[in-house]
């Protein structure tokens, strides 16, 4: 029987809910894979077999289904200390590095995972590579508006030797995609994969205009992983 991806999806979200114990401030997060999860989160809620749980979302998206739920929130001002986080990645290498944020929400996922005691990173086995970046799919980059095409350019120069071009992330509409705190993506596209990737983080962080990058590295503590062969986890 083959499971679709977002079947597998699914799995893996399940199973990191398993790791939630009532009384928990958890970390809340964004796009398709971290949905089943806060939405197994409220099941749970409902049925009372969770109680006294305090939510922190890491999207606009992830509070209105929280609250749609009826799952009580709060922010990193009121819990600075998280127990638990559960999030998606559009990239996993062997060593637990991530890339996140084609779902644009790096910058609050990246705020309240590294708040957390346990960051549980939840994937189908499509999102595994032997190095991040390799894979032809974006390295997004958050950036302030101002002058976005000046920050490009230092991004497309620091990444030359990689053949980086860079795009400026559109909406649906084609309008400029806009992120939760009012700012611009550029995704880079590499032909090679980053090198090292301490290095290439720190190069990112030091332009101005840079807010955040999508590279999440030595932060996940476990990725559960959904196969068709069924569940793998793995732990740093
Ligand atoms: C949101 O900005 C992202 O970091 C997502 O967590 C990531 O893109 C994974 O998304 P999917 O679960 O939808 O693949």
């Amino acid at each position: 029987v083959f499971l679709t991806q977002d079947e597998l999806k699914k799995i893996a979200a399940y199973k990191a809910v398993e790791f939630v114990e009532s009384g928990m401030v958890l970390g809340l997060g964004t796009g398709s894979t971290a949905k089943h999860a806060v939405d197994r989160i409220g099941d749970l809620l409902r049925q009372g077999k969770l109680t006294n749980i305090v939510g922190i979302p890491t999207s606009k998206k992830t509070e209105e289904q929280a609250l749609s739920l009826g799952i009580p929130l709060s922010d990193l001002d009121n819990h600075p200390a998280i127990d638990l986080a559960i999030d998606g990645a559009d990239e996993v290498d062997p060593h637990l590095n991530l890339v996140k944020g084609r779902g644009g929400s790096l910058l609050r996922e990246k705020m309240v995972e590294g708040a957390c005691k346990k960051f549980v990173c939840i994937v189908d086995e499509s999102k595994l590579v032997k190095h991040l970046g390799g894979s032809g799919l974006a390295l997004p980059v958050e950036v302030v508006p101002f002058c976005w095409k000046f920050t490009a350019n230092k991004l497309r120069n620091l990444f030359e030797r990689s053949g980086c071009v860079t795009k400026l992330r559109n909406d649906c509409e084609g309008k400029s995609f806009v992120t939760d705190n009012g700012n611009y993506i550029v995704d880079l596209y590499l032909k090679k994969d980053l090198g090292d990737l301490q290095i290439a983080s720190d190069a990112i962080l030091r332009i101005a205009g840079v807010v955040e990058h999508g590279m999440f590295l030595d932060m996940a503590t476990t990725v559960i992983v959904a196969g068709e062969l069924g569940i793998t986890i793995k732990n740093k």
